[in-house]
């Protein structure tokens, strides 16, 4: 959540609690995970407290497990939970609170469809019927905490590599056909992901993700298609709904989907043919209609060469596909995104660096940056550091300079093996050899003192075409 300088947190709070108290509630947390907010049904219904009483305690000590330490941690939204609170399912997400450029907070939005009882939707129901524009209102605010972060405005660059990538995604997004996101490690691949959602016909609904790296292979399954009540030892009492559940009506993004293993591949397969998912230990089936975008930094059609990735599931999720660019194919961008990098760390951080000089620039040119955009803005926020103010220049590229030598050290002192010693020598020698007797084999043979049979083997293994 970006806010301007304008709004304060108070501004906040009041916009929040007068629209979220309708459908659930919300809290929020200091950076110590202590309540400083809570609507007032959220403290209520959730804690039996009062909103004076629930204030300053801390959150952990009223609901366990809530997962407000992740967010406060990494800055970033904590999606599509689940938590049981009076013997009850609800929908919950962390969202972080930034201020000018600060982590301040954490805002946990509950339950916001879920009613208590009959009468509370009949009157919320009465409330907006008789109020269009408020309904809009609510629908936007609710689009705005749930749905993807980034649009393709978010993915800064000029390149034609880049631009070509963008357009493609573009016109792929209006479909509903599954797409898979394919580039290395740090060119962007989830600003796409959330980009094609929001240009999609799902935008309404939900942006739902799923790191299939991040979770053991043993959960990976219960976080897919969710499990019924008792399905087995550990799990909740109340069963808890799958990422594809959540996802109904919205798109769910697959990250690191070569990651999944190879018996979940054939059941991700199933749900996919028949747009339906069966929790574990169910029954029932649920219809889903869920836009799948899956990334990948391996080469996904290696893989399934060699028989790690299921041929049929990847023909499902690669209807289409956007290839994103490596870094080094679009230097030009780099002047354009390290701009954009310096903008909003002089914000975060407070430092007052102008840009980048000329010389600085010229090196970060030369780099190969195998890391790609993620390095460049870790490069940029270090050199902002230690610059601290002005321009940045190439020793505050300290970073990039230790790589790049490094590098060329590797390349010259690697020490021959015997083998490779022996070849170069050989191979030099018969070089001269017929240079000397000006391209006659015959001769050289003579002058070498070795039999025309294997004067033409040592030829062909030492890769000389003379
Ligand atoms: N074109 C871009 N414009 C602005 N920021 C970008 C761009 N591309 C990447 N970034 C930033 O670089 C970082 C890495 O991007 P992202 O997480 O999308 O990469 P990824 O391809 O998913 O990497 P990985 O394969 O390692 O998961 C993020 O901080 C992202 O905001
Ligand atoms: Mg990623």
């Amino acid at each position: 959540m970006m806010l301007n300088r304008q709004v304060d947190l108070n501004q906040l709070l009041e916009l929040l609690s007068g629209v979220l108290d309708e459908f659930g509630g919300l809290m929020v947390v200091d950076k110590k995970g202590c309540i400083i907010y809570t609507s007032a049904k959220f403290s209520e219904y959730f804690f039996g407290l009062g909103f004076w009483e629930a204030r300053g305690q801390r959150v952990e000590d009223l609901l366990p497990d809530s997962g407000w330490d992740q967010v406060l941690a990494n800055g970033l939204p904590c999606t599509g939970m689940v938590w049981n609170v009076n013997d009850q399912e609800l929908l919950a997400s962390w969202l972080p609170i930034i201020i000018n450029g600060r982590l301040q907070a954490a805002v946990a939005v509950v339950g916001m469809l879920v009613f208590h009882n009959i009468e509370e939707f009949i009157a919320l129901a009465r409330e907006i019927s008789g109020d269009r524009g408020k309904l809009d209102y609510y629908r936007e605010e609710v689009k705005r905490l749930w749905g993807a972060k980034y649009s393709f405005d978010s993915i800064i660059g000029n390149s034609l590599a880049i631009v070509e990538a963008k357009r493609h995604a573009w016109d792929i997004a209006a479909t509903r056909s599954p797409v898979l996101i394919t580039g290395e490690t740090g060119t962007g691949k989830e600003l796409f992901a959330h980009a094609i959602h929001q240009d999609s016909p799902h935008r309404e609904g939900p942006f739902i993700v799923l790191n299939c790296a991040g979770i053991p292979d043993s959960l990976v399954e219960s976080e897919l298609f969710g499990y019924e009540a008792g399905a087995f030892t550990g799990a909740s009492r109340n069963g808890k709904p799958g990422k594809f559940e959540l996802a109904n009506n919205g798109s769910i993004f697959l990250d690191e989907i070569s990651e999944l293993p190879l018996n979940t591949q054939a059941k991700l397969l199933r749900v996919l043919q028949e747009r339906e998912v069966q929790r574990i230990g169910g029954s029932s089936s649920l219809k889903i209609n869920a836009r799948v975008i899956s990334a990948t930094n391996m080469d996904i059609e290696e893989m399934v060469k060699k028989g790690l990735f299921r041929e049929d599931l990847f023909y499902r999720i690669n209807v289409f596909s956007v290839k994103v660019p490596a870094l080094r194919e679009r230097l030009e961008d780099i002047p354009v995104l390290s701009e954009d990098f310096i903008k909003g760390f002089n914000v975060e951080a407070g430092t007052r660096i102008s840009g980048l000089s000329k010389e600085a620039l010229c090196l970060m040119m030369k780099y190969e940056w195998p890391g790609n955009v993620r390095e460049l803005k870790s490069t940029i926020e270090r050199a902002c550091l230690d610059a601290r103010m002005g321009l940045i220049k190439p020793e505050n590229l300290y970073y990039i300079r230790d790589r790049m030598k490094n590098k060329s050290a590797n390349h010259e002192s690697r020490t021959l093996t015997l083998k490779e010693a022996v070849m170069n020598t050989e191979r030099q020698l018969i070089i001269e050899t017929l240079q000397k007797t000006g391209g006659n084999k015959k001769k050289a043979c003579e002058l070498l003192d070795i039999n025309r049979t294997s004067f033409y083997k040592r030829l062909k293994t030492l890769d000389i075409d003379y």
